[in-house]
């Protein structure tokens, strides 16, 4: 079930059976020249769409913009500070709970904003032991990225090898391929990317990485493989996900 597509009935019916979300968040950036600037955000979007409908979850509107300054150097890439973000992640989870929502499974589809996602978790849970706001069943918070999934990455490493890389990867390609054919870009590269060799800010990543990419060769993505990736990704996570709410309570 989709948040944004039900009925304030449906949601509450919805919480009879279950107080559990899944709340994808990525980011809106450059992904080199064949990679959609949405792909880190459509990721986690369409492989929580899935989760929902494995597991029976609702999944909330997507968090579609992240920590991006690095890659503010290429035209359309867009970035919360990291208290925007963690503002706004705040508020989603505090607006939710006062309905009984109260395990929070945060979808991520982008590294950078793993450190966030963490930072956020410790500001609501300070908010509920400092009593800035009363919860009145505990709160579990927890995120996955959407390539932490058993054999995500194997999958990767089997289809593409070392040409994977690091940023504008070809699983994350293969991915949005799979979930919006008619945006498929195609683009010829002549050689893997640069590997990574450290980001300091945007001109520095522009400078070092000059198509926006890092150690990929995206040129090697196609749909047939994003619906493995996505196949792959929403089993284990839906096992992910069934475990995490029947932790203690
Ligand atoms: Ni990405």
């Amino acid at each position: 079930m989709q948040l944004h597509l039900s009925t304030w009935q449906e949601v509450e019916t919805y919480l009879k059976r279950s107080t559990g979300i899944i709340l994808p968040i990525g980011s809106t950036e450059q992904h080199g020249p064949n990679g959609l600037i949405g792909t880190d955000a459509i990721c986690p979007e369409v492989v929580a769409k899935g989760l929902g409908e494995a597991a029976d979850a609702m999944v909330a509107p997507t968090i579609s913009v992240g920590i991006a300054q690095h890659h503010l150097g290429f035209s359309g890439s867009m970035c919360l500070r990291p208290s925007t973000l963690i503002a706004v992640m705040r508020d989603s989870v505090i607006s939710l709970a006062k309905h009984g929502f109260d395990r929070f499974f945060f979808l991520n589809g982008h590294g950078g904003n793993i450190a966030t996602i963490h930072a956020a978790f410790a500001e609501i849970y300070s908010d509920i032991s400092l009593e800035a706001w009363d919860s009145k069943r505990p709160i579990r918070l927890t995120s996955r990225n959407w390539w932490d999934g058993k054999g995500v990455r194997e999958l990767g490493k089997k289809l593409y090898g070392d040409d994977e890389g690091d940023h504008a990867t070809c699983s994350e390609v293969s991915l949005t391929q799979y979930a919006y054919p008619e945006s498929i870009k195609n683009v010829n590269f002549e050689s893997r990317a640069p590997a990574y060799s450290g980001i300091y800010d945007a001109d520095d990543y522009r400078r070092r990485y000059p198509d926006g990419r890092i150690g990929s060769l995206p040129s090697l993505s196609t749909p047939e493989h994003g619906r493995q990736f996505y196949e792959t990704a929403v089993e284990n996570l839906t096992v992910v996900y069934n475990d995490f709410l029947k932790e203690d309570r």
